[in-house]
């Protein structure tokens, strides 16, 4: 269940807690009954992350939020001690707080972020637990704030962090939950609520249309692709900057023919559709949001399995632009649905195109779990996506496209392989990738790493995380031409 938000004058008698941000240093705030050398036996030194919970006899509970120091808190730091309040505030049905309106940052920014902090560090995806131990009680957080600024900061937290729960829960979904014909069905039915366009293709139109990508990954699945596209046109979007976001949708990631080890790790290849949730997510909040810029979304969706009419090695695929590709290994399939997808995106000659993708282990290994990798044609492009990733804590870090490695690729039989050699695996996925972008500035972000995390983690709970829907709905709202 979504957090309810609502902004107040002043803290409501009916509030089962108070929460009270507290900075790591100076004088306490008065409320606060407890010394600072007492607070600090029972591990409480107010960095961003603490909290502390005061029981009361009678009347509301004070939950100490540690905020740091306080004119040196920014979004991510304010997003991560709202996360933290949240998980301590679980217990109680409803709570209030100030913690919306401290610190240097924007009112509206402020509150936005500690909706996000408090929506995402509270969500569950529980629809398959019978029963449901650790279900929070918290289900109204009164903002003592200062009006309009912290309602419209509210409203815009709430919209980013429930499209991004519903990412994750998608993502969450096991393979047979979510199949891309279910997924499709899922777009239709958001994109109908969400004001956008909404088109989708079978495999028979993938075909006609030349998409030997994605019809190729699909070759071993009894379930059908679906391949989808969403467009949102704001008003008067004649002239207007326009972004086409490109999303990996495979549904399940067996390897294929080219078998993943029976490795526990693998359950994770239900979220390989982490991408395409990402786009169908930041979709569905342009509206909401009042996006200016026009934008499409291509999901491109399939799982990708073994069996007698699958893809075999050797095989060679000719995709919607017209390359050819050798296959010498079944489990590099992403790359071969995102070459139509991207093809398509080019042709509508966009002002720029970002694809989103769980797409290399090596880039796992490269960058961890917290951070995404960044690959691309355009330098600017890529520092709007870095401006966007600090501002929403979803770190990227930029890796080349070595031109010399594009030799890697090469095929004898056709005008490339799909996969490199065994060393760069990222980047040589980002410059086959490259050749079906046309001209069009281009980025390409590889979420292998943080598209799950074991345990809760600030504004991550365990599990599928979502990471870089919020990324792109920030960069999408914001985009400059490059
Ligand atoms: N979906 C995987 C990549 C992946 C691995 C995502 C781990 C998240 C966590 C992708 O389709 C894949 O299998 N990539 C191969 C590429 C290789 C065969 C060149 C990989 O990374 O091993
Ligand atoms: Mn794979
Ligand atoms: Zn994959």
């Amino acid at each position: 269940m979504a957090l309810n938000f609502e902004v107040v004058a002043k803290s409501p008698a009916t509030a089962k807690a108070v929460g009270i941000p507290v900075a790591s240093e100076g004088a306490l705030p008065k409320e606060v009954t407890l010394s600072r050398a007492t607070l600090e036996t029972l591990g409480f030194t107010g960095k961003v992350g603490q909290t502390y919970v005061v029981p009361a006899e009678k009347g509301a509970a004070s939950i100490l939020i540690g905020v740091g120091e306080v004119s040196k808190l920014d979004t991510a730091s304010l997003r991560k001690a709202s996360a933290a309040f949240a998980r301590a505030a679980a217990g109680f049905e409803s709570v209030s707080t100030t913690l919306a309106n401290i610190g240097r940052l924007d009112r509206k920014v402020a509150a936005q972020v500690v909706v996000e902090g408090m929506s995402l560090a509270t969500h569950r995806y529980t629809d398959l637990k019978t029963v449901d131990k650790k279900a929070p009680k918290l289900a109204t957080v009164s903002l003592v704030g200062t009006g309009a600024a912290t309602t419209g900061g509210v409203k815009r937290g709430q919209v980013i962090a429930n499209a991004t729960n519903m990412a994750r829960d998608f993502a969450n979904m096991p393979p047979a939950y979510l199949t891309a014909t279910i997924f499709a069905n899922k777009a239709v039915e958001i994109a109908g609520q969400t004001g956008l366009k909404v088109e989708v293709f079978n495999k028979d139109q993938l075909l006609a249309m030349g998409c030997g990508g994605i019809v190729g990954v699909n070759r071993g699945s009894v379930e059908p692709p679906r391949m989808v596209r969403l467009t949102y046109k704001p008003t008067g979007a004649k002239g207007k900057p326009h972004l086409v976001l490109v999303g990996k949708g495979v549904m399940y990631d067996s390897g294929g023919i080219s078998l993943k080890p029976s490795d526990p790790s693998h359950a994770m290849m239900k979220g390989d559709m982490s991408g395409a949730a990402a786009v169908l997510a930041t979709m569905s909040t342009l509206k909401a949001l009042g996006c200016t810029n026009q934008v499409t979304g291509y999901l491109m969706c399939t799982d990708n399995l073994p069996s007698g009419s699958a893809m075999a090695m050797g095989e060679v695929l000719t995709m919607r632009n017209g390359k050819t590709v050798e296959i010498h290994n079944t489990d590099a399939e992403g790359r071969l649905i995102l070459a139509d997808g991207l093809s398509l995106a080019a042709e509508l000659k966009p002002s720029a195109i970002i694809n989103i993708a769980t797409l290399t282990g090596a880039c796992l290994v490269a960058l961890g779990e917290k951070v995404a990798g960044v690959l691309g044609t355009s330098d600017k492009l890529i520092s709007q996506l870095e401006d966007a990733a600090a501002r929403v804590d979803e770190p990227i870090w930029q890796l080349p496209l070595v031109k010399e490695y594009r030799r890697l690729l090469d095929s004898t039989v056709a005008d490339m392989r799909n996969i490199g050699g065994p060393a760069g695996g990222t980047i040589t996925a980002g410059l086959f990738l490259s050749e079906f972008v046309g001209n069009t500035p281009w980025a390409h972000l590889d979420i292998a790493g943080p598209m799950k995390v074991d345990g809760d983690d600030g504004w991550m709970q365990r599990g599928a995380t979502a990471f870089g829907t919020r990324l792109l709905i920030d960069t999408v709202t914001s985009f400059k031409p490059v």
